[in-house]
């Protein structure tokens, strides 16, 4: 099976919640465990509100994209925003690294993401956004 679908939103908080549902949910043809399901919707959630909260900087001020690929049980989700983007993205990639501090932001969701799935990749252009690639076997 190859399966497609795409979600473009506001980037505001309150949209985090039902953006993970609807990739859970685009992921449940594949039979996945609760236990798969929960680990995607906790990486979607971390990549989601660091588009609001760095991309955006918390403005409420822009889009999230969200597209979705499931290929023999392979599903494979793309995360962009048009913001600000990543100056030094191995730097970003750092456990407990975190530009917002004052916050008391944890610098640990790009390793949530990592454990979490089978693979992460990020892509950025200061000044023109980031995409985070996300993949995971479903069975
Ligand atoms: N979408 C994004 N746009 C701009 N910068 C980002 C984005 N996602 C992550 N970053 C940068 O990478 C750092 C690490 O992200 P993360 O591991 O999620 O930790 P945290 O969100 O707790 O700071 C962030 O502090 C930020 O500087
Ligand atoms: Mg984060």
């Amino acid at each position: 099976m190859n399966n497609n679908m795409s979600l473009k939103f506001d980037a505001r908080p309150e949209n985090e919640s039902f953006a993970r549902s609807v990739v859970a949910a685009f992921c449940v043809s594949a039979n996945p465990t609760v236990e798969i399901i929960n680990d995607i919707k906790t990486a979607v959630s971390e990549a989601v509100t660091n588009c609001i909260v760095h991309g955006y900087e918390n403005t409420m001020n822009g889009e999230i994209l969200i597209e979705a690929n499931m290929l023999s049980n392979v599903l494979k989700v793309k995360i962009s925003d048009y913001g600000k983007g990543i100056i030094n993205i191995e730097e970003a990639l750092t456990d407990f690294y975190t530009t917002r501090e004052e916050e008391e932001r944890s610098g640990l969701g790009f390793t949530i993401m990592k454990s979490f799935m089978d693979s992460l990749e990020v892509e950025s252009t200061p000044g023109s956004g980031t995409t985070v690639v996300l993949t995971k076997r479903l069975a």
